[in-house]
């Protein structure tokens, strides 16, 4: 079994679960029986949900782009009388536009929340799960994972990092108990594109209309994925054949016709 059972001092601990994609993965966690610990920095959204959810949703707010509010995470969810036995990284963001007119501090938030985050909560909830023996971690990557992404620069290279550290980690993990699986969603409609600075009807024509997957379905194929013990989950059809397009591409016609479409390059 790769996703460990629900019981009553476990907990599956959901980072950006305040909207869009994590929060419909802790609605699908709390229906599978799991209580569900949601972070992000909205605490009156994340309250919302966890009324939605009831008695075994737990709200704590935390702005995980700073480094010492991650490093107590794991004492508030101790606190709470639980023990993490689901870790899902979701919580991400994008900047948009060239980096000759980015602004410095957005781009490193943007590393601090995609990628650091990522690998110092792996870091600190990974050593109790191997210790007990079962565990699950799920890091949302994207399909800008599979190829570079001029207008978005900084978010490809952060999603092709989270896809190899989350490979690497299912590697390290093989015989502990515990297991790694990295999401990989193409386009979604949540609050993500607007947040990035996206104009709605920009956002939504980017990408072809065959190639949008609801979050809720999103979130349905990851816990599915988590609980088959995949390591790389694509949902959609289209979105995994574009997967195989955008690594096998050459570099050479790939880059420049990706930026020649990008809407932040305009
Ligand atoms: N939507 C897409 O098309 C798409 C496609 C591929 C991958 N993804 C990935 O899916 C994940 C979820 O995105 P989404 O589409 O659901 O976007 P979203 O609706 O904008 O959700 C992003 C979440 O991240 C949280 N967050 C942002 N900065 C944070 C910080 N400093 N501390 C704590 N939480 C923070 C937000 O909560 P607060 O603002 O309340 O903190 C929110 O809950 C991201 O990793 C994204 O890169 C999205």
């Amino acid at each position: 079994m790769s996703l460990p059972p629900p019981g009553p001092d476990r907990a599956a601990v959901v980072t950006g679960a305040s909207s869009g994609i994590g929060a419909e993965i802790a609605r699908e966690l709390a229906r599978r029986g799991h209580q569900v610990v949601l972070v992000a920095r909205t605490e009156s959204k994340l309250a919302e949900l966890a009324a939605e959810l009831g008695e075994h949703a737990h709200v704590l707010a935390t702005d995980l782009s700073d480094r010492d509010a991650r490093a107590g995470l794991l004492d508030r969810i101790g606190e709470l009388g639980l023990v993490p036995d689901v870790l899902v990284n979701n919580a991400g963001l994008s900047t948009l536009g060239p980096v000759h007119r980015s602004d410095p501090a957005a781009e490193a938030n943007l590393l601090e929340v995609d990628v650091v985050a990522v690998v110092d909560l792996c870091s600190r909830f990974l050593p109790g799960m191997v210790e007990r023996g079962r565990g699950a971690v799920l890091n949302v990557a994207s399909t800008a994972a599979f190829q570079p992404l001029p207008g978005q620069a900084a978010y490809g290279g952060a999603k092709a990092f989270v896809l190899s550290y989350t490979q690497s980690l299912s590697g390290e993990l093989a015989g502990t108990g515990v297991h790694a699986t990295v999401l990989c969603p193409g386009p979604v409609d949540t609050g993500f594109g607007e947040a990035a600075g996206f104009e709605r009807h920009d956002f939504e024509t980017s990408l072809p209309s065959i190639m949008w997957v609801s979050a809720a379905e999103v979130a349905r194929t990851a816990v599915d994925g988590m609980a088959r013990g995949r390591i790389v989950v694509i949902p959609g059809a289209v979105n995994r054949a574009g997967a195989v397009f955008g690594r096998l591409a050459p570099r050479r016609l790939l880059v420049p016709l990706l930026a020649r479409q990008h809407p932040g390059l305009r």
